[in-house]
């Protein structure tokens, strides 16, 4: 990413700075709903809250370049392929079995709207919790607007539609308004993390609460990265005029969504960066190298993301995919059809943040229900 004049940006701001939108010629409107973001005077959209956020995000990356430390970042070879994938997709549409790709675009909304709970992270005095100071940086604005605009983006605020507003939006401008299965939110529940009880603490030694916001930022770029794939088999899906009744609208619409989540990528993964350039105190008055709980949080994540939680997954999605399929003439001739499309995928070796000391708990799969979108 080339950093035009970043470092001379300021690195301080306040929490209003961070949530201004600046004006927009044209407001976006997602079927009858008044969203997020808009259009300046070109047409061309801009995302909500980036007037200042982005190059003071942008400042923030060029502070921790200047100092000597890297930026972090998840291998995109990571993320699994789409189940079912574009063409899979396609071929059920074209079929008439529309139930699973339903089912997965209002997945894709609920899980954008879970997104808000981002705001209530506890965030603990991180200038005591580290030991070099964190002025002008991503984790002195975390409660500085940065976790509210976040939170803004995903789930909408006041009257003002966010991500799970335009995902609905383009599902139903593509697919005509479809008839909801009313059990996708009761299945999501019976998914995800509380199907394996809590989560054991990998790093005892820190502050509980640092543990919880390092882990959470952590789990929340995972699902950010992995939507990416999401994101892009929506906007693939949608824009096809073989399958959806307003490609040009509906692909657009997932287009939108896709550049506000460049932000959200940004500043967490500075925000980790920034804490594997630094020093923990633990609660014993000791100290640990930020880097090995940075590094330790995010490989126990991207091995379970990758691995048990795929497969979780994948089960979950093949059993109610056979199920809708009973609706069509022929269901087994079209099951081996669907499977002749199948992308095949083995997770890489190593997530690339195995190399610092002990991983802790490495096996315990984590992001839940919150692994389908960001
Ligand atoms: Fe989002
Ligand atoms: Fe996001």
């Amino acid at each position: 990413m080339s950093l035009p004049a970043a470092a001379d940006l300021p690195r301080e701001y306040s929490a209003e700075e961070l949530l201004d939108c600046g004006p927009y010629a044209e407001p976006l409107i997602a079927g009858d709903v008044r969203c997020h973001g808009g259009f300046d005077a070109d047409g061309r959209y801009r995302s909500p809250r980036t007037l200042h956020r982005a190059p003071a995000i942008r400042a923030w990356q060029a502070g921790l370049e200047r100092d000597g430390h890297a930026l972090l970042a998840i291998d995109p070879k990571l993320m699994p392929p789409q189940y079912p994938n574009v063409e899979q997709a396609g071929l059920l549409l074209r079929e008439g079995v529309r139930d699973p790709v339903v089912r997965r675009l209002t997945i894709i909304a609920i899980v954008e709207g879970f997104g808000a709970i981002i705001r209530d992270v506890r965030v603990p005095d991180l200038g005591s919790q580290l030991v070099e100071p964190i002025e002008g940086t991503v984790l002195a604005h975390l409660r500085k607007g940065l976790f509210e605009a976040h939170a803004r983006d995903e789930a909408g605020y006041r009257d003002e539609g966010g991500h799970k507003q335009m995902w609905e939006a383009a599902r139903d401008l593509a697919l005509e308004s479809p008839k909801i299965p009313g059990d996708v939110l009761m299945r999501m529940m019976g998914q995800g993390p509380g199907r394996r009880g809590a989560r054991k603490r990998a790093f005892p030694r820190i502050d509980p609460d640092l543990e919880i916001l390092l882990a959470t930022m952590a789990q929340v770029l995972a699902v950010e990265v992995f939507a990416m794939g999401a994101f892009d088999w929506g906007e693939r899906l949608l824009s096809d005029p073989e399958v959806s009744a307003a490609p040009d609208a509906a692909g657009a619409m997932v287009g939108y969504i896709r550049s506000d989540e460049s932000p959200h990528v940004e500043y967490l993964r500075t925000a980790l960066s920034e804490v594997a350039a630094r020093t923990l105190r633990t609660v014993d008055g000791a100290t640990l190298p930020g880097r090995e709980v940075v590094h330790g949080l995010l490989h126990r994540n991207l091995r379970g993301l990758t691995r048990e939680r795929r497969e979780e997954q994948r089960g979950d999605i093949r059993q109610s995919l056979v199920d809708s399929m009973q609706v069509h003439r022929d269901p087994k001739g079209l099951l081996e059809r669907f499977d002749a499309l199948e992308t095949p995928w083995t997770p890489p070796e190593r997530t690339g943040f195995e190399s610092s000391g002990p991983s802790g708990p490495a096996d315990s799969a984590e992001g839940g229900a919150a692994a389908e979108a960001g």
